[in-house]
């Protein structure tokens, strides 16, 4: 079966190239039959060309394309000549063209798909993920992957020039304390002994700063297993970096320059830098959020000024009590019913809020609403004032614990901005950094405190004396670049000195031994002259995925899991033979 080279791609033909013997070679995406006349959309991932069989032209090959089946994989050689009058597909860059076909070769054929390639119609995302090599003909997730590509070319050609070095790290390594679970791979020459997965290359980098290297890079796959959502795959890409002598300035600079290259290049719309910045503190009060979504503003009000003397009991204990209480304006939302409103409040419950508190703002801007009775004319002309709220607007109310009742209202918040349809769908995109996370959070359950970046972050040094006195305020020198409400990086300066770190390790309940176990080698490694260093990584996929316009990471990841973390396609995690089992020394119970 001799085939000739293709002379253009199935998106390459133009009007310029009427008159031209051409060979082209690619899947029947679609076939028709009008008249005795065979036509054939043939694709391949530039895109579509209209192929003719018509029995005067060429009666063999019309005869031949007789048994042509969507997804049979062909070669064709032909003319290209202008569209009879009317026949023009403007959907088609190609579509004034098409292809008068005087030889046909069936590379291959095709049984029936188990869904169209050549239509977005709807298919279930299971049936997508176990058939992905046809999914992966799509034009729509090509064109993601394609991006995807593109984004690679950018940022390695960007580091490059900026002096960074892309080394690459273990994938088999003991196991890091990122806040996940550790992926675990037994080892078959060490009995009962095991390496991890990582869930990022953090003390991998960390050691390359104390080896002298200064800048390094590297997009490397990490593993967490840990519950999935639409952004959180088991493995997924990061785009490492680790940077010497610094301060989180120049961490920034780094990446708002590449920030603005990606939006340069992939979007060809110009990033206005510096970046906004909020503190956590400020995101959560404001946003509800440590990822705020500032692409709409409706923006959140702590209200505890206001009732710093109300006798109303729910917000008198909880402003006691280092609480908060929070509102939320819905503009032009008063004439919410009674069942939506209780739609609303098993909602925040769930979420975890004690209740809901909401009133009506009514002619002359009073409130109606069941608490109204508890509050003072003076409370309720203030709370409309700093509301900002006028008549025919719904005021929320949510107080509990900081922490909580900031979160909550603003999942409250975001809920909101979509039933008002709040995020257009041609909105600025809204890059923001946060910045003075809190260094440690406080587990109820197991009533302690942990990292919430990880251990290696420094404290600000100002805040270095209250490790001791009083952990849950020490701001941590960390942050996270925030996209359009999701998190797409984080990262934070590091402890370089041994004392700090020893602190940080009693701080966080760890015994030295516990310390030495399992960061031994990189406390070692601190004795001999560890720079000043610092960094962030990126969440790869993430970024793809706004960048291309995607909701979830699945879309831009060739081969992804499912939510439960099973690959339909090759039937990912499976059973193996007792044999290897037994090499490996397991037993399964
Ligand atoms: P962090 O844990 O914040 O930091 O991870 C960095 C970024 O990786 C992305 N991300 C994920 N993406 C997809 N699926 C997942 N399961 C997943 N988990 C995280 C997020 C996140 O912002 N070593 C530190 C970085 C540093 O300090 O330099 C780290 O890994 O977008």
């Amino acid at each position: 079966m001799r085939f000739r080279q293709r002379t253009h791609t199935c998106g390459e033909l133009r009007e310029k190239n009427i008159g031209e013997e051409v060979v082209l070679n690619g899947w029947v995406d679609r076939r028709r039959d009008l008249g005795g006349v065979i036509f054939i959309d043939l694709r391949d991932r530039y895109g579509i060309t209209q192929i003719v069989f018509e029995p005067t032209f060429n009666k063999e090959s019309h005869d031949q394309a007789a048994v042509l089946r969507n997804e049979f994989v062909i070669s064709v050689e032909g003319k290209v000549r202008r569209r009879p009058a009317d026949t023009d597909n403007p959907e088609l860059p190609t579509g004034t063209v098409d292809v008068m076909a005087n030889k046909l070769i069936i590379l291959n054929e095709a049984i029936t798909p188990p869904f169209r390639i050549n239509e977005e119609s709807e298919v279930t995302e299971d049936l997508r993920l176990k058939y992905r090599y046809l999914d992966l003909r799509r034009t729509k997730i090509q064109k993601n992957l394609l991006t995807r590509h593109r984004m690679y070319q950018v940022t390695r050609k960007y580091f490059d020039e900026n002096n960074f070095i892309e080394i690459e790290t273990p994938v088999l390594m003991k196991s890091t304390p990122e806040g996940a679970r550790d992926y675990l791979v037994p080892s078959r020459i060490h009995k009962g002994k095991f390496y991890a997965l990582p869930q990022s290359p953090q003390q991998y980098k960390q050691l390359l700063m104390i080896s002298g290297f200064d800048r390094y890079f590297q997009i490397v796959k990490c593993f967490r297993d840990e519950d999935l959502r639409a952004d959180r795959q088991p493995e997924f890409t990061q785009i490492d970096i680790e940077m010497s002598f610094v301060d989180q300035e120049n961490v920034f600079e780094i990446v708002e320059g590449l920030m603005k290259k990606l939006f340069e290049e992939i979007w060809n719309k110009d990033l206005k830098l510096p970046l906004p910045r909020y503190s956590f503190d400020e995101a959560m009060e404001k946003f509800g959020s440590d990822k705020p979504d500032l692409r709409f503003k409706l923006e959140m009000v702590t209200l505890n000024s206001v009732f710093m003397n109300s006798e109303f009991k729910v917000f008198k204990e909880q402003i006691e009590n280092n609480g908060i209480v929070t509102g939320l304006l819905a503009q032009g939302c008063g004439d919410y019913t009674r069942n939506q409103l209780d739609v609303l409040t098993d909602q925040v419950k769930k979420w975890g809020a004690g209740g809901l508190i909401w009133m009506r703002v009514k002619e002359e801007k009073e409130l109606e609403a069941p608490v109204a009775k508890f509050f003072s004319d003076d409370e309720k002309k203030n709370l409309v004032d700093t509301m900002k709220a006028n008549p025919g607007d719904l005021i929320f109310i949510i107080t509990g614990p900081r922490l909580k009742a900031l979160s909550v209202m603003g999942f409250l918040r975001l809920e909101m901005a979509k039933r008002l349809n709040l995020i257009k769908p041609d909105a600025e995109p809204q890059l923001l950094w946060v910045t003075d996370f809190p260094l440690f959070e406080w587990d109820e359950e197991t009533k302690r405190f942990y990292a919430m970046h990880h251990p290696f972050t420094s404290p600000r040094l100002e805040d270095v004396p209250l490790m001791e006195t009083d952990p849950g305020k020490v701001k941590a020198k960390a942050y996270d670049l925030v996209f359009n409400g999701s998190e797409i990086a984080g990262g934070s300066i590091r402890i370089h000195n041994a004392e700090l770190q020893a602190k940080m390790f009693k701080a966080l309940g760890i015994s030295d031994e516990e310390a030495e176990h399992k960061f031994g080698f990189l406390m070692n490694a601190f004795k001999y002259g560890a720079p000043p260093h610092g960094g962030i990584a990126f969440g790869f996929d993430r970024m793809v995925m706004i960048f291309a316009g995607e909701s979830s990471i699945r879309e831009v990841i060739a081969f992804p899991k499912t939510a439960s973390a099973v690959s339909l396609m090759d039937d990912s995690p499976s059973t193996v033979s007792e044999e290897q089992l037994k090499e490996l020394h397991l037993k399964i119970r």
